[in-house]
């Protein structure tokens, strides 16, 4: 039987998981799921109570069937940093182990309590010097470790700790450089969650920006709360259009849902044009979005109408087939919300 691998998503409103099986045509998603998690156990991209998420990752174990306990996990949130740096020249092993000595400023946290991590982007010479440019990646450690505790909690078995916009590049990004004409450049994807918007703009598959903003499809929700005088279970409902017997006119909801909305785009766009100013002949040439949050009625539109190149979905089922037996429709509801999960599962492909 074909090895198969498990990402987990840990979401502040759902765990998910899917298992990708790897086929001689390419990936295909064998098996995914979600299960809700009270709110409070998971904010901001952490996890802050992890029995109450490893009771979340139990119940999707039982429902989801998964052949194994082994999983990938990732991080995404403000304890995480993601930073290109240049430092002198060193062979790998070299690198590696002196990496703690060499990056203190680089970095917001003390590397005593980090966890860090690089990939290399190439050597440059500057001034006679040889450099080698490095992704510098920071975790703080005690985040890491909460996350740890809660799949302890439901008995799992992590394999590896990703960046979540880097499985997002996986799961949904454009890998050969293909793009025409009109999409010539860098592509940028985001995905739109609750409490967290992870940015990542590469360069076929290549990783030159990374940003993880702390907002989402929550403070919309919040917005219609704090804006109309509803609770935020009853704002939750008015924001995906039901009409609540006794509520706010619509047409209000609208107006406070597409307001918040706009200015939520206005951040995603400076992170997009800081990027852009700062690095030198660097061109966005297409935007693909994925997560919960992108779900909004008219939130697709309004990006379009906002950043001046192309938008569009980002589509997991293009890149893994999916063997669920969904409908299309469901196919549909579910591809947003499985595009971390799959990626992490995909990134561990043998
Ligand atoms: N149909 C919809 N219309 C409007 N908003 C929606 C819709 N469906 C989901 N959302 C919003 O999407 C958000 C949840 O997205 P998602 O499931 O990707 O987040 P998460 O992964 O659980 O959280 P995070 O990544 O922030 O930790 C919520 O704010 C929710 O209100
Ligand atoms: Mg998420």
């Amino acid at each position: 039987m074909a090895k198969s691998e498990i990402g987990l998503d840990i979401g502040s409103t759902a765990v998910r998981a899917a298992e990708v099986v790897s086929r001689s045509q390419g990936p295909a998603v064998v098996r995914a799921g979600q299960v809700p998690v009270p709110p409070g156990a998971v904010e901001n991209g952490e996890v802050r109570q992890p029995e109450l998420v490893g009771e979340a990752m139990k119940e999707l174990w039982s429902r989801g069937k998964f052949k194994s306990k082994r999983v990938s996990l990732s991080v995404g949130n403000q304890r995480v940093v993601v930073r290109e740096v240049s430092l002198p020249w060193l062979p790998e092993k070299e690198l590696r182990k002196s990496l703690a000595f060499q990056v203190q400023e680089f970095i917001p946290m003390s590397v005593d309590e980090a966890v860090l991590d690089y990939d290399p982007l190439g050597e440059v010479e500057q001034e006679g010097r040889r450099l080698i440019r490095i992704l510098l990646v920071a975790a703080q450690k005690a985040m890491i470790n909460t996350l740890i505790a809660a799949t302890d909690a439901a008995k799992l078995e992590p394999v590896s700790i990703d960046l979540t916009p880097f499985a997002l590049v996986r799961a949904v990004g454009q890998a050969d450089g293909s793009l025409d004409a009109e999409t010539a450049g860098d592509e940028a994807v985001i995905d739109v969650g609750a409490h967290v918007t992870n940015i990542c703009v590469h360069d076929r598959g290549v990783t030159r920006f990374v940003r993880i903003l702390p907002s989402g499809g929550r403070d919309i929700t919040l917005a219609v709360a704090r804006g109309l005088g509803v609770d935020d279970d009853v704002a939750e409902r008015l924001k995906r259009g039901e009409v609540v017997e006794g509520g706010p006119n619509p047409e209000d909801v609208r107006r406070v849902v597409m307001q918040r909305a706009g200015s939520f785009i206005d951040e995603i766009r400076s992170s997009l044009e800081f990027y852009t100013a700062q690095v030198p002949g660097a061109k966005i040439g297409r935007v693909l979005v994925t997560g919960g949050g992108s779900k909004l009625a008219g939130f697709m539109e309004l990006l379009q109408e906002r950043i001046p190149v192309k938008v569009d979905r980002g589509r997991v089922f293009d890149h893994a087939t999916s063997e669920l037996g969904l409908s299309e429709e469901e196919l549909a509801e579910a591809e947003p919300v499985l595009a971390v999960a799959v990626g992490l599962a995909m990134g561990r492909r043998s």
